[in-house]
């Protein structure tokens, strides 16, 4: 009994490939096949002639046989019917009536571009349907009526273009669907609908523009879903929306693909999920956090340049991360903290320089290592590496060192123990001129402060404002590439200590330089435009302007006139005016009278409203 089983399943070409889904599809798949194959056959056995049959598996073979039309004759105990690699060409209407014992049926390799509906009606106890391989174009809603007990239906490599609305409808009990290599432009929306109980669904190189996310939202219970070759750039928000049973998602080979929406994977609780060979240029940390059950990650294959510290805590059961031929520079401290149960990194081919023990939770939990083909400098960094490199599972792949050049091209397990101090050494980072940079210079003018550092590996220069703040290379005040740091259009409240600190793996220096500016009196309002708006206003500056500048009109007295609300400066305006009237008249030399509009464009009478919001024009008439 067995054995028949065990050949039923083995005797198909695909067989091999056959085994593994039913395998991935739980045991009870392969009992199924074992309980239809027992219930043994009568004496005579109908053969058609062109075909080779074996009663005692119920196998029906007749492939290769150029045939253009399907054989007449078959036994209607025949379990499994190989019409693979023949010419035929359409399949009409109850083309395989009466095998109602058919299990599995293979097609593939033939020329079929014409399915009639109704064509597989009475095939009640097929399970497993293979149409791999064809010409169809068009699939025709009823074409599968009747294959209600169907598990796995495989449709890859022919030319259709559209699912339409209810194309699968009759097969409630399919697991597995493979529709890959077509030339597919359109889903229905309701071209799923049926298929409540598929599991498996395999579209790999389709010409969709856009994720058919409504007729996906049909398969109520797919856990796993592969989509290959596709030239979509952007995934959109809850693109895989009500897949809650979805555990597996791979998106592989879409070389267009750069962003994902921090949405795009709401609502899936995913255990593995692949995005490879795609044009990602960072880790869409955002798009995964919530993905608290993910294990296997495998970003491989994208112009990934980092992984960032501490952005991946939230994968509480990560496992494995694949970013393996990536554009990787550098792998942060901390860029697995949290994640306990690490135990997979594989980074090979990349330009890692280094990996320090840093980056992870606890590395006594890290049994498997792929840092092969990576630029690596062998110092002391990875000395936690080389210390564990008989424990550690290279997967058959050793690093090798890159620098220093006695090392060049040397496995790491062809390092003794002796020699590991001497070469996996590292040297402090020092800053070199340590002579006092102090400086007192007038507002307005440019400094530079040096700060070169020396060390083993080359140290990490940063400077820290007056404020502890970490300065960048660009802005008023930047660092340079050079490790210098530059204080352009110098400013009084710029007045404090600022550091530069050099730190390598080994340790850190720091050198501390005081600048003081001098505020220098101001003539006209607007001479240094440029300096104000170069920085934003600050109120630590008061010294420098009150008191020295000799008209009222500067810049902050206008923005304190402005906004200390419309009417009281109209009130005051007024109040001139009747100073000026009462005047000219007391001189009675020019005899005037005074008119006030006042032109309101919005709403008036909010306190702080700017001046443009209403208009007055006055006339002296
Ligand atoms: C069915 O027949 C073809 C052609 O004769 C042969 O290549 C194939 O191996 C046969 N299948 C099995 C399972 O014997
Ligand atoms: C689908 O894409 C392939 C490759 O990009 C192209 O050769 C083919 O013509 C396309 N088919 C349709 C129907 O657009
Ligand atoms: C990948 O992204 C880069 C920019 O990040 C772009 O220049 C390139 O054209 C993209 N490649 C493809 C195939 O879209
Ligand atoms: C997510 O999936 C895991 C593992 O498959 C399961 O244990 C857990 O209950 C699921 N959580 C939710 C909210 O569905
Ligand atoms: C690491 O990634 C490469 C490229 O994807 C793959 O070939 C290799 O099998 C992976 N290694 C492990 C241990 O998974
Ligand atoms: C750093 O670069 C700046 C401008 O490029 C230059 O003026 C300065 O002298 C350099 N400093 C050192 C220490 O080389
Ligand atoms: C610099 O090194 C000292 C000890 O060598 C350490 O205590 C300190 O935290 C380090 N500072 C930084 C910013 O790394
Ligand atoms: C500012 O005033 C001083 C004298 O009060 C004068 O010497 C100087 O040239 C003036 N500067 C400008 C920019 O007008
Ligand atoms: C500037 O004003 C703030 C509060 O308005 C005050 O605490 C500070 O002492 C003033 N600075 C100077 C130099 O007068």
């Amino acid at each position: 009994m067995l054995i028949c089983a065990l050949f039923c399943s083995a005797l198909q070409a695909g067989g091999k490939m056959f085994t593994e889904r039913v395998a991935q599809l739980g045991a009870w798949g392969v009992l199924l096949l074992w309980a239809t194959c027992v219930s043994a056959a009568n004496p005579p056995w109908p053969c058609p002639k062109v075909c080779e049959c074996r009663q005692a598996t119920l196998q029906v073979n007749c492939s290769g046989k150029y045939l253009t039309a399907v054989p007449e004759g078959f036994s209607r105990d025949s379990k499994c019917l190989d019409l693979s690699h023949n010419r035929l060409k359409t399949l009409s209407r109850r083309q395989f009536y009466g095998l109602t014992k058919l299990v599995e049926l293979d097609l593939s390799d033939n020329s079929v571009s014409m399915i009639e509906v109704e064509a597989f009606q009475g095939l009640q106890n097929l399970r497993i349907l293979k149409i791999k391989r064809n010409r169809l174009k068009i699939i025709p809603v009823g074409v599968f009526a009747g294959l209600s007990n169907l598990r796995y239906l495989d449709m890859s490599e022919n030319e259709i273009l559209v699912f339409l609305d209810y194309a699968f409808r009759e097969m409630v009990n399919l697991l597995q669907l493979n529709a890959g290599e077509n030339d597919l432009v359109f889903i229905s929306q309701r071209a799923f609908v049926g298929l409540q109980n598929l599991q498996e669904l395999n579209m790999d190189r389709s010409n969709l523009t856009s994720i058919p996310t409504e007729a996906l939202s049909q398969l109520q219970s797919l856990t796993r879903l592969c989509l290959q070759r596709l030239s979509i750039s952007m995934l959109p928000n809850n693109a895989f929306r009500r897949l809650q049973h979805l555990r597996s998602l791979k998106i592989m080979h879409w070389p267009s693909l750069q962003t994902l929406s921090s949405n795009t994977l709401t609502g899936l609780n995913l255990t593995s999920l692949v995005i490879t060979n795609c044009n990602l240029t960072t880790i869409p940390y955002a798009t995964l956090r919530h993905l608290a059950y993910l294990r296997y990650l495998d970003l491989s294959f994208n112009p990934i340049t980092s992984i960032q510290g501490n952005m991946l805590s939230d994968l509480l059961r990560l496992q494995e991360l694949h970013l393996s031929g990536g554009n990787l520079l550098r792998i942060e401290p901390g860029a697995f903290r949290g994640l306990v149960h690490f135990r997979l990194l594989n980074v090979s081919s990349n330009q890692l320089t280094s990996l320090e023990e840093s980056a992870f939770h606890s590395v006594g939990n890290l049994q498997i290592l792929r840092l092969d083909g990576n630029p690596l400098a062998c110092d002391c960094r990875l000395l936690w590496v080389m210390r564990r490199r008989v424990r550690l599972n290279f997967d058959s792949h050793q690093p090798t060192c890159s620098t220093p050049l006695i090392v060049r091209k040397r496995k790491f397990q062809d390092f003794t123990e002796a020699e590991l101090p001497g070469i996996f050494m590292c040297r402090q980072a020092r800053i070199l001129d340590r002579k006092s940079q102090d400086a007192q210079i007038q507002e307005g003018a440019t400094i530079l402060f040096d700060c070169k550092a020396d060390g083993y590996p080359s140290p990490y220069v940063t400077w820290l404002s007056t404020q502890q703040t970490l300065l960048t290379s660009s802005g008023r005040i930047r660092v340079l590439v050079n490790g210098s740091l530059e204080v352009r259009y110098a400013q009084v409240q710029d007045s404090g200590t600022y550091m530069c600190l050099a730190t390598n793996a080994a340790g850190n220096d720091s050198i501390f330089v005081k600048l003081q500016v001098q505020g220098i009196p101001r003539n006209r309002t607007m001479s240094s435009g440029e300096v104000w708006s170069e920085t934003p206003y600050s109120p630590s500056d008061n010294s420098s302007t009150q008191g020295t500048n000799p008209y009222p009109f500067d810049a902050k007295t206008l923005v304190i006139a402005t906004t200390m609300g419309f009417l009281s400066f109209l009130s005051s305006v007024a109040i001139c005016f009747v100073f000026m009237f009462v005047w000219s008249q007391s001189q009675g030399q020019i005899k005037h009278t005074a008119t006030i509009d006042f032109v309101p464009r919005s709403s008036v009478g909010g306190g702080g409203v700017g001046g443009d919001t209403g208009r007055f024009t006055m006339k002296l008439i």
